[in-house]
């Protein structure tokens, strides 16, 4: 047959990279044996007090499409879960649930932005903000949160790069990857700064639950009236539910209306079988929430002193379940040092460059992986740095 010759592709995806998460993941695949540090997936079973409420909903016949924003009797629920825990206070017909927190965010994303918006993104940032933005004709802008500033945002380089396209603020805190908690002055100051330039702001708080130190703020129990303040959550991270898909959006009227619109256009509504399970999630005892935080907590303690004693370490994450590890003794640029270190030591990171500039001479350690795993893959790592040097 002939060879076909496509229409052109978008330029947007076709043209973008894929996830350099997944890049160094994929290989690890392929790599008998690998210790696998690289992605963010909890290893730990859905409790079985959620898994039981799946199996029932479809025992139950619970199979149906639900209103586009998610069933009444779980959006009830949210509504209560924010009060208490994100001191956001929301009706649930201000709460759309989403496929994962990613589906909230590309929601938000084509509700409010449109050819030649420029975006705020953190860098070193979760990458799927930045491909995101490829659908969408707007441009990623990217305000940094440096190493020596313990990943915090520089606030003055912000201000500095708003304009008048400027139209969106992301925010993430707890940050992938870097674990960083900005103390509430921070968020005080990010609000002040979207409200003063009549920008939207996203607050994805999808670790909202994974706090190891401290606490942290949400931006709209700040500015509970201000319309522009999507927050976005996740069942994903603090149940061990990934694959279940089930996030949530929480915002004003308006801004949820379209949201509606375009989940209505591109996802109908989320699963009915995730949906009833996240109800006994929110209904069911927390202490499996707990009992996860304990560990990322002990495998951070373990991590930040294997990291200390080999002249790595950048800055203690109080949140989230990642360290950031720096790699330049090793004379490799992140994503070579990734490689080689999978290749020549069986061991799996997400090199820094994956979430942009600023976190290039370093790598992610996922630290939802087991004990074990983490000793002997930082060890190896450590082990090959020194090599190297
Ligand atoms: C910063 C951040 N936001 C959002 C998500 C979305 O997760 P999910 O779509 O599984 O809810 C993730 C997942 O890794 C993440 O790291």
């Amino acid at each position: 047959m002939a060879r076909i010759s496509l229409p052109p592709l978008a330029h947007g995806p076709a043209e973008g990279h894929h996830s350099g998460i997944r890049e160094i993941a994929n290989e690890a695949l392929r790599t008998p044996g690998a210790i696998r540090l690289d992605v963010g997936q909890p290893n730990f079973r859905t409790p079985d007090h959620i898994g039981d409420a799946g199996k029932r909903a479809i025992d139950e016949g619970k199979t149906y499409y639900t209103h586009t924003q998610g069933l009444l009797s779980l959006r009830e629920k949210l509504a209560a879960k924010l009060a208490r825990v994100n001191g956001i206070h929301v009706t649930p017909d201000r709460i759309a649930c989403t496929p994962g927190g990613v589906g909230a965010i590309a929601a938000v994303f084509a509700s409010v932005l449109e050819d030649g918006d420029e975006v705020l993104l953190p860098d070193p940032g979760w990458p799927n903000f930045r491909m995101m933005l490829s659908w969408t004709d707007a441009k990623g802008v990217f305000y940094p949160c440096r190493p020596a500033d313990g990943f915090q945002p520089d606030l003055d380089a912000l201000a500095r790069l708003i304009t008048p396209r400027t139209k969106l603020l992301v925010v993430n805190s707890p940050n992938n990857p870097t674990g960083a908690i900005y103390p509430r002055r921070t968020i005080e100051e990010l609000v002040e700064l979207a409200q003063r330039h009549n920008l939207w702001m996203i607050s994805d708080e999808c670790y909202d639950q994974i706090v190891l130190d401290g606490t942290w703020t949400s931006p709209a129990s700040l500015a509970p009236d201000d319309p522009r303040i999507a927050s976005v959550f996740t069942f994903s991270k603090t149940y061990s539910m990934t694959g279940w898909r089930l996030g949530y959006v929480a915002g004003s009227a308006e801004l949820i209306d379209t949201v509606t619109k375009v989940l209505e256009s591109n996802s109908s509504c989320t699963s009915t079988i995730s949906q009833v399970a996240a109800e006994a999630a929110l209904d069911g005892p927390q202490d499996c929430v707990t009992e996860m935080v304990t560990a990322y907590r002990r495998r951070r303690d373990l991590v930040v002193d294997l990291l200390r004693e080999a002249g790595l370490f950048i800055a203690e994450p109080a949140g989230a379940f990642y360290v950031m590890a720096d790699v330049s003794p090793s004379g490799l640029d992140s994503r070579a040092f990734a490689f080689e270190l999978l290749r020549k030591k069986g061991v799996s990171v997400a090199p820094g460059s994956a979430f942009g500039e600023v976190g290039k001479d370093a790598v992610r350690i996922s630290l939802a992986s087991s004990d074990q795993d983490l000793r002997e893959g930082v060890g190896r790592l450590a082990e090959f740095v020194r090599l190297r040097s």
